[in-house]
């Protein structure tokens, strides 16, 4: 159960904004880490907006997905550059061994993965960002080595 004090407090904060439903989404999720079930009823009577609607928001975006996500969030980027750098048979490699595909979480709820597309760092492709931090000229040995790293 989400604490709904908490998401009525956003909500209260946030709700006059022009199209506050997308603001809003993004502060729950940053609140949760993801947008719960029980926020959802809470939001779409603060905007008069029907559950339905405000349940097909969150399920187009996938950022805000409703559930929660590991405790760290590997991003791999899945654009050009990185693409021509091979990105895809690293994520392909890191998805075998994680056991997960795109929007995954490993069993051990420690990882989940996501594409992104363009991190910014073309010139030094093949890039990710885990929990945040950008991280550069992948090979699978170093993506491999922030991983195990990150679930001590
Ligand atoms: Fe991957 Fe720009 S294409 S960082």
């Amino acid at each position: 159960e989400a604490d709904i004090a908490r998401v009525e407090a956003i909500v209260e904060e946030l709700k006059h904004l022009e199209g506050p439903l997308l603001p809003i989404l993004h502060a729950v999720k940053a609140e949760f880490g993801f947008v719960p079930d029980s926020a959802k009823p809470v939001i779409a009577k603060a905007l008069n907006l029907s559950r339905a609607e405000v349940h097909g928001v969150v399920s187009f975006y996938h950022d805000f997905k409703d559930h929660p996500s590991g405790r760290h969030v590997l991003k791999l980027c899945r654009a050009e550059a990185c693409q021509s750098m091979g990105c895809e048979p690293l994520a392909d490699k890191i998805k075998a061994k994680l056991g997960i595909d795109w929007h995954e979480t490993t069993a051990d709820g420690a990882v989940t993965l996501e594409p992104v597309f363009c991190l910014g760092l073309c010139a030094q492709a093949p890039a990710a960002m885990l929990d945040g931090e950008l991280h550069a000229r992948l090979d699978e040995h170093c993506l491999e080595g922030l991983i195990t790293e990150a679930r001590q």
